[in-house]
Protein backbone atom coordinates (compact mmCIF):
# COMPACT_ATOMS: atom_id res chain seq x y z
CA UNK A 1 0.00 0.00 0.00
CA UNK A 2 2.99 2.23 0.20
CA UNK A 3 4.09 1.70 -3.05
CA UNK A 4 0.38 2.78 -4.34
CA UNK A 5 1.01 6.27 -1.48
CA UNK A 6 4.19 6.68 -3.54
CA UNK A 7 2.27 6.36 -7.40
CA UNK A 8 -0.38 8.52 -6.34
CA UNK A 9 2.41 11.41 -4.94
CA UNK A 10 4.20 10.59 -8.48
CA UNK A 11 1.35 11.27 -10.19
CA UNK A 12 0.51 14.50 -8.77
CA UNK A 13 3.90 15.99 -8.82
CA UNK A 14 3.55 15.13 -12.73
CA UNK A 15 0.81 16.59 -13.41
CA UNK A 16 0.65 19.73 -11.68
CA UNK A 17 3.51 20.75 -13.79
CA UNK A 18 1.14 21.42 -16.73
CA UNK A 19 -1.53 22.83 -14.66
CA UNK A 20 -2.03 26.25 -15.79
CA UNK A 21 -6.16 27.13 -15.04
CA UNK A 22 -8.33 27.32 -12.29
CA UNK A 23 -10.45 24.81 -13.76
CA UNK A 24 -7.81 22.04 -14.73
CA UNK A 25 -6.56 22.65 -10.41
CA UNK A 26 -10.02 22.06 -9.26
CA UNK A 27 -10.35 18.66 -11.03
CA UNK A 28 -6.35 18.37 -9.57
CA UNK A 29 -8.11 18.54 -6.46
CA UNK A 30 -11.36 16.55 -6.71
CA UNK A 31 -8.77 13.59 -8.07
CA UNK A 32 -6.47 13.49 -5.49
CA UNK A 33 -7.95 15.58 -2.25
CA UNK A 34 -11.43 15.52 -2.94
CA UNK A 35 -14.34 13.49 -1.01
CA UNK A 36 -14.08 10.45 -2.92
CA UNK A 37 -10.48 10.88 -4.37
CA UNK A 38 -7.29 8.41 -4.74
CA UNK A 39 -5.97 9.25 -1.16
CA UNK A 40 -9.96 9.07 0.79
CA UNK A 41 -9.69 5.41 -1.08
CA UNK A 42 -6.45 4.81 0.54
CA UNK A 43 -7.25 5.97 3.55
CA UNK A 44 -10.40 3.79 3.49
CA UNK A 45 -8.21 1.09 3.14
CA UNK A 46 -5.71 1.93 5.63
CA UNK A 47 -8.44 2.40 8.45
CA UNK A 48 -9.37 -1.20 8.00
CA UNK A 49 -5.53 -2.66 9.18
CA UNK A 50 -4.02 -4.15 11.98
CA UNK A 51 -2.99 -1.86 14.61
CA UNK A 52 0.43 -1.47 13.98
CA UNK A 53 0.60 -1.11 10.08
CA UNK A 54 -1.90 1.24 10.54
CA UNK A 55 0.15 3.20 12.69
CA UNK A 56 2.91 2.56 9.89
CA UNK A 57 0.88 3.57 7.05
CA UNK A 58 -1.21 6.53 8.64
CA UNK A 59 2.14 7.87 9.39
CA UNK A 60 3.06 8.16 5.36
CA UNK A 61 -0.65 8.39 4.42
CA UNK A 62 -0.32 12.24 6.45
CA UNK A 63 2.87 12.84 4.67
CA UNK A 64 2.13 12.29 1.07
CA UNK A 65 -1.46 13.85 1.57
CA UNK A 66 0.84 17.07 2.96
CA UNK A 67 3.23 17.09 0.06
CA UNK A 68 -0.29 16.94 -2.28
CA UNK A 69 -1.88 19.45 -0.33
CA UNK A 70 1.34 21.80 -0.38
CA UNK A 71 1.38 20.97 -4.51
CA UNK A 72 -1.49 22.28 -4.64
CA UNK A 73 -1.51 25.56 -2.46
CA UNK A 74 1.66 26.56 -4.73
CA UNK A 75 0.09 25.93 -8.35
CA UNK A 76 -2.79 27.62 -6.87
CA UNK A 77 -0.96 30.88 -6.15
CA UNK A 78 0.70 30.52 -9.22
CA UNK A 79 -2.45 30.60 -11.11
CA UNK A 80 -3.96 33.60 -9.17
CA UNK A 81 -0.50 35.91 -9.83
CA UNK A 82 -0.07 34.94 -13.40
CA UNK A 83 -4.27 36.50 -13.40
CA UNK A 84 -3.04 39.40 -12.42
CA UNK A 85 -0.90 40.22 -14.59
CA UNK A 86 -1.03 42.70 -17.02
CA UNK A 87 0.13 40.65 -20.22
CA UNK A 88 0.89 43.34 -23.00
CA UNK A 89 3.34 43.25 -25.84
CA UNK A 90 5.84 45.75 -26.13
CA UNK A 91 5.83 45.33 -29.59
CA UNK A 92 2.56 46.31 -30.32
CA UNK A 93 1.81 50.10 -31.81
CA UNK A 94 0.86 52.50 -29.53
CA UNK A 95 -2.51 54.34 -30.02
CA UNK A 96 -1.75 57.75 -31.47
CA UNK A 97 -1.90 60.37 -28.63
CA UNK A 98 -3.98 63.08 -29.99
CA UNK A 99 -2.55 66.37 -29.18
CA UNK A 100 -3.63 70.03 -29.67
CA UNK A 101 -1.91 72.76 -30.66
CA UNK A 102 -1.61 76.88 -29.76
CA UNK A 103 -4.45 78.70 -31.12
CA UNK A 104 -3.69 80.58 -34.32
CA UNK A 105 -4.60 83.67 -32.55
CA UNK A 106 -2.60 83.33 -29.39
CA UNK A 107 0.29 81.83 -31.96
CA UNK A 108 0.21 85.42 -33.48
CA UNK A 109 -0.28 87.44 -30.22
CA UNK A 110 2.66 86.17 -29.26
CA UNK A 111 4.89 86.70 -32.50
CA UNK A 112 3.51 90.05 -32.54
CA UNK A 113 4.63 90.93 -28.82
CA UNK A 114 7.82 89.41 -29.30
CA UNK A 115 8.01 91.76 -32.44
CA UNK A 116 7.36 94.88 -30.63
CA UNK A 117 9.45 94.18 -27.41
CA UNK A 118 12.40 93.87 -29.89
CA UNK A 119 11.71 97.52 -30.43
CA UNK A 120 11.68 98.53 -27.55
CA UNK A 121 7.92 98.29 -26.14
CA UNK A 122 6.70 96.63 -23.12
CA UNK A 123 3.54 94.17 -22.84
CA UNK A 124 0.56 95.21 -20.69
CA UNK A 125 -2.69 93.43 -20.26
CA UNK A 126 -6.02 95.39 -19.36
CA UNK A 127 -9.39 93.77 -17.99
CA UNK A 128 -11.83 92.81 -20.25
CA UNK A 129 -14.60 94.27 -18.16
CA UNK A 130 -14.24 98.28 -17.23
CA UNK A 131 -15.97 101.13 -16.27
CA UNK A 132 -17.52 103.70 -18.46
CA UNK A 133 -14.86 106.32 -17.56
CA UNK A 134 -12.26 103.95 -18.88
CA UNK A 135 -13.85 103.12 -21.90
CA UNK A 136 -15.09 106.55 -22.81
CA UNK A 137 -15.28 109.61 -20.38
CA UNK A 138 -11.42 109.14 -19.78
CA UNK A 139 -10.55 109.27 -23.84
CA UNK A 140 -12.80 112.12 -24.41
CA UNK A 141 -16.04 110.57 -25.38
CA UNK A 142 -18.28 112.27 -22.91
CA UNK A 143 -22.16 111.01 -22.05
CA UNK A 144 -24.28 111.96 -25.02
CA UNK A 145 -21.77 112.97 -27.52
CA UNK A 146 -22.44 111.38 -30.73
CA UNK A 147 -19.26 109.46 -31.36
CA UNK A 148 -20.23 107.16 -29.02
CA UNK A 149 -21.79 105.81 -31.67
CA UNK A 150 -18.23 104.46 -33.35
CA UNK A 151 -18.62 101.69 -30.51
CA UNK A 152 -21.44 99.60 -30.58
CA UNK A 153 -21.49 98.83 -26.79
CA UNK A 154 -22.63 95.77 -24.51
CA UNK A 155 -23.40 97.40 -20.94
CA UNK A 156 -23.57 95.25 -17.79
CA UNK A 157 -27.14 95.01 -16.13
CA UNK A 158 -25.38 95.67 -12.91
CA UNK A 159 -24.13 99.18 -11.60
CA UNK A 160 -22.99 100.75 -8.96
CA UNK A 161 -23.09 104.56 -7.63
CA UNK A 162 -19.90 105.14 -9.46
CA UNK A 163 -19.67 103.46 -12.07
CA UNK A 164 -21.01 101.58 -15.15
CA UNK A 165 -19.68 98.62 -16.41
CA UNK A 166 -19.66 97.33 -19.80
CA UNK A 167 -17.30 94.75 -21.78
CA UNK A 168 -14.41 97.06 -22.82
CA UNK A 169 -14.75 98.22 -26.84
CA UNK A 170 -11.59 98.82 -27.77
CA UNK A 171 -8.04 98.60 -25.64
CA UNK A 172 -8.11 102.27 -25.80
CA UNK A 173 -10.13 101.77 -22.66
CA UNK A 174 -6.71 101.03 -20.73
CA UNK A 175 -4.42 104.16 -22.54
CA UNK A 176 -5.27 106.58 -19.09
CA UNK A 177 -4.14 103.98 -16.54
CA UNK A 178 -1.20 102.98 -18.29
CA UNK A 179 0.01 106.61 -18.77
CA UNK A 180 -0.69 107.16 -15.17
CA UNK A 181 1.19 104.05 -13.68
CA UNK A 182 4.18 103.88 -15.98
CA UNK A 183 6.92 106.13 -15.82
CA UNK A 184 7.88 108.62 -18.87
CA UNK A 185 9.48 107.96 -21.19
CA UNK A 186 6.38 105.37 -22.11
CA UNK A 187 6.70 102.96 -25.05
CA UNK A 188 3.93 100.18 -24.57
CA UNK A 189 1.90 97.58 -26.52
CA UNK A 190 -1.39 96.39 -24.98
CA UNK A 191 -2.92 92.90 -26.71
CA UNK A 192 -6.60 92.23 -25.70
CA UNK A 193 -10.38 91.03 -26.51
CA UNK A 194 -12.78 93.66 -27.45
CA UNK A 195 -16.43 93.34 -27.51
CA UNK A 196 -18.81 94.83 -29.84
CA UNK A 197 -22.93 95.11 -30.01
CA UNK A 198 -22.82 94.20 -33.51
CA UNK A 199 -24.35 91.88 -36.29
CA UNK A 200 -21.97 89.54 -37.73
CA UNK A 201 -20.58 88.73 -41.31
CA UNK A 202 -17.19 87.62 -43.09
CA UNK A 203 -15.93 91.26 -41.38
CA UNK A 204 -17.59 91.06 -38.45
CA UNK A 205 -17.67 89.66 -34.77
CA UNK A 206 -18.96 90.75 -31.90
CA UNK A 207 -15.69 89.68 -30.40
CA UNK A 208 -11.87 89.80 -31.88
CA UNK A 209 -8.28 91.09 -30.33
CA UNK A 210 -6.90 94.63 -30.91
CA UNK A 211 -3.52 96.04 -30.24
CA UNK A 212 -3.35 99.24 -28.28
CA UNK A 213 0.13 101.23 -28.52
CA UNK A 214 1.48 104.13 -26.73
CA UNK A 215 4.68 106.20 -27.36
CA UNK A 216 5.07 109.33 -24.53
CA UNK A 217 8.51 111.18 -24.10
CA UNK A 218 9.65 114.23 -25.73
CA UNK A 219 10.17 112.48 -29.21
CA UNK A 220 7.32 110.06 -29.81
CA UNK A 221 5.80 111.99 -32.99
CA UNK A 222 4.24 110.20 -35.74
CA UNK A 223 7.66 109.56 -38.00
CA UNK A 224 8.46 107.32 -35.15
CA UNK A 225 5.09 105.68 -35.36
CA UNK A 226 5.50 105.22 -39.09
CA UNK A 227 9.04 103.82 -38.58
CA UNK A 228 7.78 101.26 -36.03
CA UNK A 229 5.06 100.37 -38.16
CA UNK A 230 6.69 99.62 -41.14
CA UNK A 231 9.14 97.44 -39.12
CA UNK A 232 6.60 95.82 -37.47
CA UNK A 233 4.76 94.75 -40.88
CA UNK A 234 7.98 93.43 -42.31
CA UNK A 235 8.81 91.56 -39.34
CA UNK A 236 5.07 90.06 -39.68
CA UNK A 237 4.39 89.93 -43.25
CA UNK A 238 7.57 89.28 -43.99
CA UNK A 239 8.36 91.65 -46.83
CA UNK A 240 8.78 95.72 -47.20
CA UNK A 241 5.12 97.03 -47.34
CA UNK A 242 4.50 101.05 -47.44
CA UNK A 243 2.34 102.49 -44.79
CA UNK A 244 0.52 105.64 -45.51
CA UNK A 245 -1.37 108.41 -43.40
CA UNK A 246 -4.43 109.46 -43.92
CA UNK A 247 -6.35 112.43 -41.54
CA UNK A 248 -9.14 111.04 -39.70
CA UNK A 249 -11.20 111.40 -36.69
CA UNK A 250 -10.72 110.27 -33.06
CA UNK A 251 -11.74 111.89 -29.74
CA UNK A 252 -8.90 110.70 -27.88
CA UNK A 253 -6.25 112.00 -31.07
CA UNK A 254 -5.39 115.29 -32.43
CA UNK A 255 -4.37 115.04 -35.26
CA UNK A 256 -6.15 112.07 -35.63
CA UNK A 257 -4.73 109.06 -38.30
CA UNK A 258 -5.93 106.30 -40.44
CA UNK A 259 -2.88 103.67 -41.38
CA UNK A 260 -3.39 102.03 -44.74
CA UNK A 261 -1.07 99.47 -45.44
CA UNK A 262 -0.30 98.43 -49.09
CA UNK A 263 -2.19 95.53 -50.14
CA UNK A 264 -0.30 92.31 -48.83
CA UNK A 265 -1.63 89.97 -51.62
CA UNK A 266 -1.46 92.46 -54.50
CA UNK A 267 1.34 94.44 -53.66
CA UNK A 268 -0.53 97.46 -54.39
CA UNK A 269 -1.36 96.44 -57.77
CA UNK A 270 -4.85 96.38 -56.53
CA UNK A 271 -7.34 92.97 -56.01
CA UNK A 272 -10.65 92.27 -54.99
CA UNK A 273 -9.47 92.30 -51.38
CA UNK A 274 -8.00 95.91 -51.24
CA UNK A 275 -11.05 96.39 -53.54
CA UNK A 276 -8.33 97.74 -56.35
CA UNK A 277 -7.36 100.31 -54.53
CA UNK A 278 -4.19 98.34 -53.92
CA UNK A 279 -3.92 99.51 -49.94
CA UNK A 280 -6.03 98.43 -46.90
CA UNK A 281 -7.18 100.44 -43.94
CA UNK A 282 -5.49 99.07 -40.86
CA UNK A 283 -5.18 100.73 -37.88
CA UNK A 284 -6.56 104.31 -36.25
CA UNK A 285 -3.66 105.93 -34.56
CA UNK A 286 -2.86 109.70 -33.70
CA UNK A 287 -1.62 112.00 -31.56
CA UNK A 288 -2.45 111.48 -28.21
CA UNK A 289 -5.03 114.25 -26.73
CA UNK A 290 -3.90 116.85 -24.39
CA UNK A 291 -7.41 115.56 -22.44
CA UNK A 292 -6.25 112.52 -22.13
CA UNK A 293 -2.73 113.50 -21.18
CA UNK A 294 -4.12 115.55 -18.64
CA UNK A 295 -6.21 112.83 -17.17
CA UNK A 296 -3.40 110.41 -16.51
CA UNK A 297 -1.48 113.98 -14.93
CA UNK A 298 1.37 114.17 -17.71
CA UNK A 299 2.76 117.57 -18.06
CA UNK A 300 1.19 118.45 -21.96
CA UNK A 301 3.93 121.50 -21.99
CA UNK A 302 6.90 118.96 -22.17
CA UNK A 303 5.25 115.51 -23.07
CA UNK A 304 3.74 114.34 -26.09
CA UNK A 305 2.92 111.18 -28.00
CA UNK A 306 1.50 109.03 -30.29
CA UNK A 307 -1.42 106.13 -29.87
CA UNK A 308 -2.32 103.11 -32.28
CA UNK A 309 -5.28 100.61 -32.53
CA UNK A 310 -4.63 97.95 -34.96
CA UNK A 311 -7.30 94.65 -35.24
CA UNK A 312 -5.27 91.51 -34.56
CA UNK A 313 -7.62 88.99 -36.67
CA UNK A 314 -7.10 91.74 -39.47
CA UNK A 315 -4.10 90.94 -39.89
CA UNK A 316 -3.91 87.30 -39.58
CA UNK A 317 -6.21 87.11 -42.21
CA UNK A 318 -4.40 89.21 -44.56
CA UNK A 319 -1.05 87.19 -43.76
CA UNK A 320 -2.84 83.43 -44.35
CA UNK A 321 -5.86 84.56 -46.84
CA UNK A 322 -8.77 83.71 -44.45
CA UNK A 323 -11.66 85.13 -45.87
CA UNK A 324 -13.80 85.16 -42.80
CA UNK A 325 -13.28 86.29 -39.41
CA UNK A 326 -16.25 83.88 -37.56
CA UNK A 327 -13.84 80.93 -38.37
CA UNK A 328 -11.35 82.29 -35.63
CA UNK A 329 -13.80 81.11 -33.04
CA UNK A 330 -15.64 78.90 -34.92
CA UNK A 331 -13.54 75.56 -33.03
CA UNK A 332 -13.43 73.88 -36.76
CA UNK A 333 -10.48 71.80 -36.42
CA UNK A 334 -9.95 71.85 -40.10
CA UNK A 335 -9.71 75.51 -39.68
CA UNK A 336 -7.60 75.17 -36.48
CA UNK A 337 -5.22 72.40 -37.94
CA UNK A 338 -4.15 74.54 -40.83
CA UNK A 339 -1.85 76.56 -38.56
N1 LIG B 1 -9.83 102.49 -30.32
C1 LIG B 1 -10.08 102.68 -31.72
C2 LIG B 1 -11.13 101.70 -32.17
O1 LIG B 1 -11.36 100.74 -31.56
C3 LIG B 1 -8.82 102.47 -32.51
C4 LIG B 1 -7.81 103.52 -32.25
C5 LIG B 1 -7.80 104.67 -33.00
C6 LIG B 1 -6.88 103.37 -31.25
C7 LIG B 1 -6.88 105.65 -32.78
C8 LIG B 1 -5.94 104.36 -30.99
C9 LIG B 1 -5.96 105.51 -31.77
O2 LIG B 1 -5.03 104.28 -30.04
O3 LIG B 1 -5.04 106.48 -31.55
O4 LIG B 1 -11.76 101.95 -33.16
Amino acid sequence: MKEELDNILNEARKIIEEINSENSLENFRIRFLGRKGLLKEILDKIVKLEEKERRELGEYFNYVKNEIEKLYEVAKERIITSKKEIKFDIHHPGEKIRKGHIHILNQAIKEIKEIFMKLGFDIERGRELVTEYENFDSLNIPPNHPSRDLWDTLWLKFEDKNNKYLLRTHTSAHQVEVLKNKPLPIRVVIPGKVFRHEATDQRHEIQFHQLEGLAVGEHADLRELKGVLKIFFKEFFGTELEVIFRTSYFPFTEPSVEIDLECVLCKGKGCNVCKNSGYLEIAGAGMIHPFVLKEAGIDTNKYFGYAFGLGIERIIMLRHNINDVRLFNSGDLRFIKQF
